[in-house]
């Protein structure tokens, strides 16, 4: 057995290896949030952009591996669509909807959690390879780093899973339900979350012990999740609606900044500055990482902005409740064009390495989503920690979900576009 689990661990290494420096394994790409990818708009399209109908909201942001697309969706599966013809290769069913963005390994195969509590570790192929169960619903996307997937759980801990022999290594308490994304520092030894008190967490990579914890403010919360920068600043958004830089080492707050509306994405960092999409004031803001001065804001959405920014040498995309995703030039926030989706586009952009982007929309009715989210809320409050009655109460939340809309085919796409057709 021992000797099994060091051939596993030898592959993992390899296979960790192979992950090329421009696939979008994750939601945000890496485990820093940082959501840049460097490749740029291709400038012959091989192939025709395409659609494809999950069946149900896609609220989790996709990933992209090699020729491969993953994406979760209401309707309980994680789906593994051909990226280059949008044609569906599998469908693994869990017991409840997929909210949580999948972090892909280097073989294919792919992490993610379900409404129902567990996270799944499902091969390249779609067979089940390991389960770990939470205690209340999973909605948090999923980190990998170091081996280890990173998880928050509505039961209101971060879960370190071991990829070798899918077991939780340990739990870290927090003060609420985590909902936000992991971002892990470039050596591993600290990994960053928040939790819906609004309280960033640091804790100790090895064994969950927390190092310092910060407020985002009275009325912070959220599942914005934290972005780390190359000087060891933390960036993070929150329902206060402000933005905030944090020395990711001591906690210490560098600055905060008026969003002028809630911030339910994270931020995206490149080259000294730091992008912010904000719900009530419709705004994209591009912020000097150092100072917080801003460069430049865009404001030409009709509706929220709650999609997290993705960006690429020349662009930034950011999904709108207007039904669109945007693109806007890097340089200066001038709109270079929109694509229409069917719904509101919640999940970000994955960008591939031959520079097509990758994304979703989830619902007409983002009140019925935050009426979901708050009555799940509820439920893990009432059900304080027992685990049986969590999960039941998150199945009586997620049965009424409005058949109505479920049922009429136009929602929860997967659209792969070629920026380069647009511009
Ligand atoms: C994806 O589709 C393309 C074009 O139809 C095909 O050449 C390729 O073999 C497919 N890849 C997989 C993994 O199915
Ligand atoms: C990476 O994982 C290995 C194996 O679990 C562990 O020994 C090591 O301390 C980890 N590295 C960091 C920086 O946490
Ligand atoms: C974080 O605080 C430490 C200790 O005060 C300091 O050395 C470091 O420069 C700070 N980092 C940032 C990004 O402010």
């Amino acid at each position: 057995m021992r000797c099994l689990a060091g051939v596993l661990v030898a592959i993992a290494a390899t296979a960790s290896a192979q992950l090329a420096t421009r696939d979008w394994p994750q939601f945000g790409k890496s485990p820093s949030f940082q959501s840049y990818s460097t490749a740029g708009p291709s400038a012959s399209p091989s192939h025709s952009e395409w659609t494809f109908n999950a069946g149900d909201r896609v609220v989790a942001s996709p990933a992209v591996v090699g020729d491969m697309v993953y994406a979760g969706s209401d309707n309980g599966n994680i789906f593994a669509l051909n990226a280059t013809s949008g044609a569906l290769l599998w469908a693994y069913a869990t017991g409840g909807p997929v909210r949580s963005s999948p972090a892909v390994l280097a073989d294919g195969s792919v992490i993610a959690g379900s409404y129902d509590g567990a996270v799944y570790h499902v091969s390249a192929t779609g067979a089940l390879l390991g389960k770990v169960q939470t205690g209340m619903s999973v909605y948090a996307p999923v980190s990998v780093a170091n081996g280890t997937a990173y998880v928050g759980s509505m039961d209101k801990h971060l879960y370190a899973i071991t990829i070798d022999g899918f077991s939780t290594k340990w739990s870290a308490q927090a003060t609420n339900v985590v909902n936000s994304g992991t971002a892990v520092s470039a050596d591993g030894s600290t990994v960053y979350f928040m939790d819906y008190s609004g309280i960033v967490h640091a804790a100790n990579a090895a064994d969950g012990s927390i190092a310092w914890t910060a407020s985002t403010g009275p009325n912070g919360a959220g599942g914005s999740s934290p972005v780390l920068d190359n000087r060891g600043t933390l960036f993070i958004g929150s329902w206060s609606e402000h933005a905030f830089a944090f020395n990711a080492t001591t906690g210490a707050q560098i600055w905060s900044f008026d969003t002028q509306g809630e911030v339910e994405s994270h931020g995206a960092w490149v080259d000294g500055t730091v992008y912010f999409s904000a719900e009530e004031s419709r705004t994209l803001f591009a912020i000097n990482a150092r100072t917080a001065q801003p460069l430049w804001q865009w404001s030409g959405s009709s509706q929220e902005l709650n999609g997290s920014p993705t960006l690429t040498p020349t662009l930034v995309f950011v999904g709108s409740n207007d039904h669109s995703m945007h693109c806007l030039r890097r340089s200066d926030g001038k709109h270079l064009f929109a694509v229409q989706a069917a719904a509101n586009v919640f999940a970000s952009a994955a960008v591939a390495d031959d520079g097509w982007v990758f994304f979703a929309d989830n619902t007409a009715t983002l009140d019925d989503i935050r009426a979901q989210n708050s009555d799940m809320m509820v439920a893990a409050e009432r059900c304080a920690g027992d685990a049986d009655c969590a999960l039941a109460g998150a199945r009586a939340v997620w049965s009424r979900s409005l058949d109505a809309e479920r049922g009429s085919g136009r929602l929860g796409n997967v659209y792969a576009i070629n920026p380069s057709l647009h511009l």
